[in-house]
C-alpha cells in the first residue's frame, strides 16, 4: 500500500474501535437484504468471497444458513483477527481490495458490503471483483446512497470518526456506470424504489462468447 491516503485509511481501520456500529438496527436491515440477494443467486455450497469483510458480523447470516465455503479479505489485521475468532470455520486473510491476491475466475460469487466509499479507486475494486469471479458468476455490491445526506447522519452515531474514512460517496448513476464497464447488471433496485435508499446491485461476469 503505497500512497498517503491509503496509509491513513489503513491506520484508521486497523485502530477501529467502534465495532458496535455494526450491530445497530440499520446495519442489520442492510445485512438482511444483502443476504437475501446472495441467497437468490448462490447456494450453501457456493464459494463466496467477501471483499472488505471487516469483523465478519455479516457472516453470521452465512453460518445460520449453513454456507460452508466463505472467504473474507480485509486490509485491517484487527478486523481479520476479530473475523477469525467469530467464524473459525471460514477463511480470512489480510489483503487489499484493489489488488486481490486470488487467481482469475476463482469464486462462484464475490460480494462487498459498505466498502466502495472507502477505497481510493472504486472502479479498480469493481474490476478486481469481476476478475476473480468465475465466468457466469455473480458479484453483489451494497453501498450507501450518496444522494441521501440524511441517511448518513442517522446511520453514523459516531459520525465524525467514520467520516474520516470516506473517500467518496457514490450515487446510483455513477455506480451503475462504473459496473457496466465490467459486468452485466442483472438486478438494480434503486430505480424501482425510493431514490435515496442504500444501493444494492447484482452483476454478472459474462461467459466467453456470451453477450
Ligand atoms: C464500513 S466497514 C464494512 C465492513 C463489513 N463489510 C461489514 O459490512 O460489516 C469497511 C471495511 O472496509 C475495509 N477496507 C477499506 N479499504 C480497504 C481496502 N483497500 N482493502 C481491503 N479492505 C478495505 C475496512 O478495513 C473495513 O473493515
Amino acid at each position: 500500500m503505497g500512497n498517503v491516503l491509503e496509509n491513513n485509511m489503513y491506520t484508521h481501520w486497523n485502530n477501529f474501535q467502534h465495532m458496535d456500529v455494526f450491530y445497530n438496527d440499520t446495519w442489520q436491515i442492510i445485512y438482511k437484504k444483502m443476504f437475501k440477494l446472495i441467497n437468490r443467486y448462490a447456494n450453501c455450497n457456493s464459494s463466496i468471497l467477501d471483499v472488505g469483510c471487516g469483523s465478519a458480523v455479516f457472516h453470521d447470516y452465512f453460518k445460520k444458513h449453513d454456507y460452508v465455503n466463505v472467504q473474507g479479505i480485509d486490509f485491517s489485521l484487527s478486523m481479520i483477527d476479530a473475523a477469525r475468532c467469530r467464524h473459525p470455520s471460514y477463511s480470512y486473510i489480510v489483503g487489499d481490495a484493489l489488488n486481490l491476491p486470488f487467481q482469475d475466475d476463482s469464486f462462484d460469487m464475490v460480494v462487498s458490503v459498505q466498502v466502495l466509499r472507502h477505497v481510493p479507486i472504486a472502479v479498480k475494486m469493481v474490476e478486481e471483483m469481476i476478475r476473480v469471479v468465475k465466468p457466469g458468476g455473480f458479484c453483489i455490491v451494497n453501498e450507501l446512497n450518496g444522494l441521501d445526506i440524511q441517511f448518513r447522519d442517522i446511520l453514523f452515531s459516531s459520525k465524525r470518526k467514520l467520516d474520516e474514512a470516506v473517500v467518496q460517496y457514490l450515487i446510483p448513476v455513477n455506480l451503475e456506470r462504473m459496473i457496466r464497464r465490467y459486468g452485466v447488471i442483472v438486478f438494480n433496485d434503486w430505480k424501482s424504489r425510493f431514490l435515496l435508499q442504500p444501493m444494492y446491485i447484482v452483476f454478472k461476469k459474462s461467459k466467453v462468447g456470451e453477450k
